[in-house]
């Protein structure tokens, strides 16, 4: 059958672009290999969807053009978001650091993007094996179907048992894009033998600031079996190439609080001062990577100037990542110079356009990827 589009993936991106293309009286089909629409998002937000972020700006996203996602970002936001979900009649609330959930489930969020394409007469086929995709006179053909525009919507390689693939990537190069090397993100650190000991405190989480790179985020860090985790460590992935050393600020201020703490109580021990403010193994795990095997009363200034030091630049040497079996997002993906940033269309290949988490522009923790889906997709919408 003919379309005036054809999607490639029933994703958060593939749905609003498909909707809003529809609405505005275009023929849209939309393909996808999975048995059900937007298992994503099912699935994100621990079954709530962090669907947007009160916050959204350009520089909390990553990509070799930091300026391509402002575009669509500013005609697209936040609250054109939340006015949709609101006119749905879905409750939500903000978490913590501006991120905004449903009250109820994610389920909603889906419900509302299929509503929105029913109204614009969608068609969507699932449990579809694209095959190959020609294009000839001006047609892109895609299994059985024909249309004069195409969008790759498949997203990114994160999470493969759930469906995902990097087909999008092969798509782009066989029409001449670029594609910027995918690599995990938001995605929990290995460690190995020399920073052992924290494998000693597997399960405990704590207020952190990391930092890689010049990136900082203050929020939870936790300690897992295999390395690092938590929402500051994969917020710091992102920004993190092997050989990369990851710092930990685990204690600010911990000059002035280790000497108030030798005034209070001289005859207590380091791990007495650390336990105030640290849960108790990783305040005894921490005091004995310091190794002051004596009363604080007894430590001059240096030797608590350098326990401080410590802690304020824990610093390990990540041996990778648990890559993107755990990978919350793909970051690089389609170069952003062979795309429009107004369209998201590809300049050398009219017709063609690329979305979402396929393109090389990844946001940070908190709703920002949804919220690149949604914007990249209504920019897309609007042009086909
Ligand atoms: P998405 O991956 O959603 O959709 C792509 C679609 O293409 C899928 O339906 C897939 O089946 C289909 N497809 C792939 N390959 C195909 C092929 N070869 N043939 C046919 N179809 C194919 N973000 C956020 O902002 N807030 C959050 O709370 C979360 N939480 C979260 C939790 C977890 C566990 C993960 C893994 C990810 C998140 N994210 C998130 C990230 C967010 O899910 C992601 O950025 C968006 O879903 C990307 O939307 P897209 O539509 O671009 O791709």
């Amino acid at each position: 059958m003919h379309y005036d589009a054809i999607i490639l993936g029933a994703g958060g991106a593939g749905l609003l672009a498909a909707a809003t293309a529809g609405q505005a009286g275009a023929t849209v089909l939309v393909l996808d290999h999975a048995d059900r629409a937007g298992k994503k998002i099912l699935i994100s937000g621990g079954g709530r969807c962090n669907f947007t972020n009160l916050g959204i700006e350009p520089q909390c996203y990553l990509s070799e053009n930091p300026h391509f996602a402002k575009s669509a970002l500013s005609r697209y936001t936040q609250w054109d978001f939340l006015a949709l979900v609101e006119a749905h009649g879905i409750a939500w609330h903000e978490k913590t650091l501006g991120q905004l959930f449903c009250d109820g489930s994610a389920k909603q969020i889906v419900r509302m993007l299929l509503d929105e394409c029913a109204r614009g007469g969608v068609d969507i086929r699932l449990s579809t094996t694209l095959g190959d995709i020609r294009h000839a006179d001006g047609l892109f053909h895609v299994a059985g179907h024909s249309a004069r525009q195409l969008v790759i919507a498949t997203g990114g390689p994160s999470i493969p048992k759930m469906g995902a693939t990097g087909r999008a990537y092969d798509i782009a190069r066989d029409f001449g894009l670029g594609v910027v090397a995918p690599r995990p993100a938001l995605v929990p650190f290995t460690l190995g033998a020399e920073d052992n000991l924290f494998t000693e405190v597997t399960g405990i989480a704590t207020p952190a600031t990391a930092s890689v790179n010049g990136a900082r985020f203050d929020e939870a860090v936790l300690f897992t079996h295999k390395g690092l985790s938590g929402p500051a460590i994969l917020q710091v992935s992102s920004y993190w190439r092997p050989g990369d050393p990851v710092s930990l600020d685990i204690l600010p201020e911990a000059a002035s609080l280790l000497r108030d703490a030798r005034r209070r109580m001289p005859r207590a021990h380091l791990k007495a001062a650390l336990a105030e403010h640290l849960p108790n193994r990783l305040a005894e795990a921490l005091a004995r990577r310091i190794g002051l095997a004596t009363e604080l009363g007894n430590l001059s200034d240096t030797a608590l100037d350098r326990a401080a030091a410590t802690l304020t630049a824990l610093t390990f040497h990540p041996t990778g990542t648990e890559g993107y079996a755990k990978a919350e997002v793909t970051a690089g993906g389609i170069d952003t110079a062979g795309l429009s940033s107004k369209t998201m269309e590809a300049t050398s290949c009219p017709g063609l356009y690329a979305i979402g988490e396929a393109v090389d522009v990844t946001g940070w923790l908190g709703g920002y990827n949804f919220q690149w889906a949604w914007s990249s997709g209504a920019a897309c919408g609007q042009a086909i």
